[in-house]
């Protein structure tokens, strides 16, 4: 479900020792770390062999050096519709502006993460890619675009990379391969997520609520892993039998026959490859292109030909579906490998603190729960967490370390948190630890959800934290509760002044919950406070706030 993006050419490079003395610049853009992880995985490697390397998120590299720069790799995610992330927003305005230097003596290569379940997958990489090449740039390696399991094409770009610049520096061979990740990594990861134990799994909404949060604890003993407030935890959810069951039968296949579902030839049987190998809750246009090839279905093969119909299909059907549409004749299940694609683990914020429960972990999960084309249906994993998970259940997890929510250690420093909804989990952790810590100081939570009596989720803790000290200011907005919805950015609106002088005395924000509403409106309204309070203009009020993020004074985790 990946591929090496196609139609532009990769010039043929001059092998001169010249170049073995560029200095190799490395920019990434990472929104919860991963592509931060593989640029300094990259720099690590080019060291080794004593190469000359700048290694820097996207916007604190100073634009003007643009025109210095000699070979540029470029490792970026990509946010929600396409956008850049938050740490690249700056410099990929700039590069794709009009003020853009020529870069002829630039040498480059992309690598861009995505998400081939959205649509505009790994837009910002492929901006990047097409932009430098228009400015004159030359292409040392072609982009790759890789899915949410990136770490194979992204080890295979990593690997290209460093061929055609060691070949440059004639010392190395060119078979040279990337060694394997230094021993102390830990031994739980991504690629070998640890088993852990539900110990509870609670329904934290109460009567009359509508919706369904789950309070999730889970046991890290003997595992080695740990975490830090603001951390992730990644779960590989198992598909719903039901689902597995009807596709089986629709095909008309044996469950028990085993499949390759790798490369490396490892087998599964169709039962377990479909369980809890590959995904088949979510279509994506990847897969559905890849699928056309072993289905043997005009209409199929009509309806990736539109892709505007192509995603209005896509949205909200699953594999099930797919088959049912179109029916395939004769499909081999051990194509599966070929059009389907992995299971992505799902990240949720963590809402405990590893220091105050070392042997735990917990999370705070809304169940996705909707009707489409006649079938009641679930989010793969909330649904699996609230239909047939209980204590006693294991669920394969690691750690996802997230470097750009991370929270300050000192009484000194006052602490704004916004988390309406789920949103509110990290910060569960982070006043978890301040106790823990025994640190008071500055801490004001804004809380929203739609009903006081049914949602106002960990209000014990909140209110224990309160009356001894650890959270000092809280206010609530219970969007449903009253004629007019009341949202999180009313009540701060409503405290403009206190909050603008908290930002005065070096407050730092997080906003965490969901994007394209919430975070949005709440960035205008801290906009709007700034303006107001500091008497700004709103250009000056969005420089204030850009100042803040730079800092890392303004941290958002949002999805
Ligand atoms: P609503 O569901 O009543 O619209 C957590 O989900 C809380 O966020 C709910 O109270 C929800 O209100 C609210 N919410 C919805 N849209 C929002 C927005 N644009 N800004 C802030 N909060 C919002």
């Amino acid at each position: 479900s990946q591929s090496a993006a196609p139609p532009e050419t990769t010039k043929q490079v001059t092998k001169t020792s010249e170049t073995a003395t560029r200095t190799i610049t490395i920019l990434y853009g990472s929104e919860t770390g991963n592509s931060q992880t593989i640029a300094e995985q990259l720099n690590d490697q080019l060291k080794a062999s004593d190469r000359k390397t700048v290694i820097s998120s996207m916007d604190d590299f100073k634009a003007k050096k643009l025109k210095e720069v000699e070979d540029l790799l470029i490792v970026t995610a990509t946010h929600g519709e396409g956008d850049p992330p938050d740490n690249a927003i700056q410099f990929h305005e700039f590069l794709l502006g009009r003020k853009a230097p020529k870069l002829d003596s630039v040498r480059f290569s992309v690598l861009s993460l995505g998400d081939e379940s959205y649509e505009h997958f790994c837009q910002t990489g492929k901006d990047f890619d097409k932009r430098l090449e228009e400015l004159g740039a030359t292409r040392i390696h072609p982009r790759v675009d890789c899915d949410v399991d990136y770490e194979e094409l992204a080890e295979e770009w990593m690997n290209g990379v460093l061929k055609v610049l060691n070949e440059d520096s004639q010392t190395q061979a060119s078979e040279q391969q990337v060694p394997s990740s230094p021993a102390e990594a830990p031994i739980y990861s991504k690629s070998n997520p640890y088993p852990a134990e539900v110990l509870e799994n609670i329904d934290l909404s109460g009567r009359g609520s509508n919706k369904e949060t789950r309070h999730i604890e889970l046991s890290l003993e003997n595992s080695n892993l740990s975490y830090e407030p603001g951390d992730c935890l990644a779960i590989y959810p198992k598909n719903n039998p039901e689902l597995v069951q009807a596709v089986i039968n629709k095909l008309d296949w044996n469950a028990e026959q085993t499949i390759p579902i790798n490369k490396q030839g490892e087998i599964r049987s169709i039962q377990e490859a479909l369980t809890s190998i590959f995904e088949i809750t979510k279509l994506t246009k990847g897969m559905l292109e890849k699928a056309a090839g072993f289905f043997d279905n005009e209409k199929l093969t009509k309806l990736i030909e539109d892709s505007d119909k192509m995603r209005e299909y896509i949205h909200g059907r699953d594999l099930l579906d797919l088959i049912l549409d179109f029916t395939p004749s004769n499909l081999d299940p051990a194509s599966l490998m070929h059009w389907l694609r992995k299971i992505p683990a799902r990240q949720y914020s963590i809402s405990s603190s590893y220091k105050a429960n070392p042997d735990e972990v917990h999370l705070t999960i809304a169940t996705v729960r909707y009707h489409t084309y006649g079938r009641d249906r679930h989010g793969v994993c909330s649904g699996e967490i609230a239909e047939r998970i209980q204590p006693g259940d294991q669920l394969n997890v690691y750690v996802h370390r997230n470097p750009n929510f991370k929270f300050p250690f000192d009484d000194s420093t006052p602490v704004i948190m916004i988390g309406p909804g789920t949103g509110v989990a990290p910060f569960r952790g982070y006043i978890e630890e301040r106790e823990e810590l025994e640190l008071k100081g500055k801490t004001w939570l804004f809380f929203g959800d739609q009903h006081f009596r049914s949602d106002f989720l960990y209000q014990v803790d909140w209110q224990n934290w309160l009356k001894n000290g650890y959270l000092s200011r809280m206010d609530v907005a219970f969007s449903r509760d009253s004629a007019e919805k009341i949202y999180v950015q009313h009540r701060m609106l409503e405290k403009a002044k206190e909050l603008f002088s908290w930002l005065e005395q070096g407050a730092h924000i997080y906003v965490c919950g969901d994007e394209k509403r919430m975070a949005k409106d709440v960035h205008q309204t801290l906009l709007t406070i700034i303006e107001q309070e500091g008497k700004l203009s709103s250009t000056e009020a969005e420089a204030f706030l850009n100042q803040l993020k730079q800092e890392k004074r303004y941290q958002r985790d949002v999805y």
